[in-house]
């Protein structure tokens, strides 16, 4: 392959600084070229660490030639002015999840790529990830038999200066605390990446859902705990809990589960699968790790696949569509714990 492309990253805070500039430094076909934020000393510290420029001027990023993609990593109700603006600009676009904070967004987003014939994926992992590609492919081939339910438990306890700065600090910043800003609370900030690797691995589509939610715990305006139900287009049921602030979090680690009508996959490292008939060379009637191959330690291959999308001039593993089905499922989930009933979805 010819070159290494050159991208541009708009938001230098924490998950640039600790995934997304190394993935970009350990790709075999991006560089970084220019960070941006607007707290010039972000930017600064990322373009010292991987050698590339950096400005507060997001014109200036655009403008760059030597920018041919952009990643978005900045609060999330500025996704969608920052990835149209740089779509208009002919950049292709990484954005970070969720892809935006309303439908309407998503929308406009995935309609001025079209219009401008620019890649837009969103930075969601089991596309991108080979090990969910191959279980979609053993699902996909009858490894449960037909698929009659799934399972997300995310069960956090997230420190008060998280709602502030993060994991690491990096950034002091309320965005996470304020709808208006972050567009939700755990669902929408953790397990939005589970309803993703769910839809992808069944390709099951939810079709309606019922949440309860509530804030007991944390002094912000988004919800710290939070059930839904799902129901899917071919039948199965769906369960959610997540929260943010449960004590102790979850020693076991409970893992999203899928279930069949002739077995049960357990999304653990390795994930496991328990079966009632033999499928291929896998007993039934036990516990077994799938041998899936290995997780990448970093965003390399994410950023490498994203780069070839371009570069071949098709669409990206993770589309913008999907980066609004996901974001769909969550919606309807808030109006619904809103209205107390249950939400179809269009
Ligand atoms: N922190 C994580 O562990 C994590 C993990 C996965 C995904 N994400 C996602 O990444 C995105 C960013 O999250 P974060 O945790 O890095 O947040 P952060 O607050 O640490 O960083 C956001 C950065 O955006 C900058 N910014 C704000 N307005 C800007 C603008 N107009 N132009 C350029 N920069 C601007 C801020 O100065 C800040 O440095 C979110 O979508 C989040 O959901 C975060």
């Amino acid at each position: 392959m010819s070159e290494k492309m050159g991208i541009g990253v708009i938001g230098s805070g924490e998950i640039t600084m600790k995934a997304t500039a190394p993935g970009i430094a350990a790709s075999q076909h991006a560089r970084l070229a220019v960070a941006m934020d607007t707290r010039p000393e972000l930017a600064q510290d990322i373009a010292a660490r991987y050698g590339a420029r950096w400005t507060v001027s997001v014109d200036a990023l655009l403008g760059d030639p030597e920018v041919e993609a952009v990643y978005i990593a900045v609060p999330h109700y500025l996704h969608r002015p920052l990835t149209v603006q740089a779509l208009a600009a002919g950049k292709h676009v990484l954005v970070e999840k969720p892809i935006a904070t309303t439908l309407a967004d998503a929308d406009a987003m995935i309609a001025t790529a079209e219009q401008a014939g620019r890649v837009l994926s969103v930075a969601f992992e089991a596309q991108y990830d080979d090990r969910m590609v191959r279980l979609r492919e053993l699902i996909a081939a009858g490894l449960i038999g037909r698929i009659t339910g799934t399972r997300i438990v995310y069960r956090g306890d997230k420190a008060a200066s998280y709602w502030t700065g993060g994991y690491t600090g990096r950034v002091q910043t309320d965005w996470r605390t304020r709808r208006e800003t972050s567009g939700g609370g755990v669902l929408i900030m953790n397990t939005i990446h589970d309803l993703n690797t769910l839809r992808f691995l069944t390709g099951l589509e939810p079709v309606r859902v019922y949440a309860e939610y509530d804030n007991y715990a944390t002094p912000v305006e988004v919800e710290d705990y939070i059930a839904v139900t799902i129901r899917y287009a071919n039948g199965a049921i769906g369960t959610l809990e997540a929260g943010s602030a449960l004590p102790g979090r979850d020693p076991a680690q409970p893992k999203d589960r899928i279930y069949g009508d002739r077995g049960q996959i357990v999304l653990g490292d390795p994930v496991t699968v328990y079966l009632r008939e033999p499928f291929e060379a896998l007993p039934a009637g036990e516990w077994l790790p799938l041998d899936l191959g290995t997780a990448a330690l970093d965003r390399g291959p994410m950023i490498d696949k994203f780069v070839q999308a371009i570069r071949e001039e098709r669409q990206p593993l993770v589309t913008g569509l999907d980066g609004r089905n996901a974001l769909a499922v969550a919606l309807a989930a808030y109006r619904s714990g809103e209205l107390h009933q249950p939400v179809e979805l269009g």
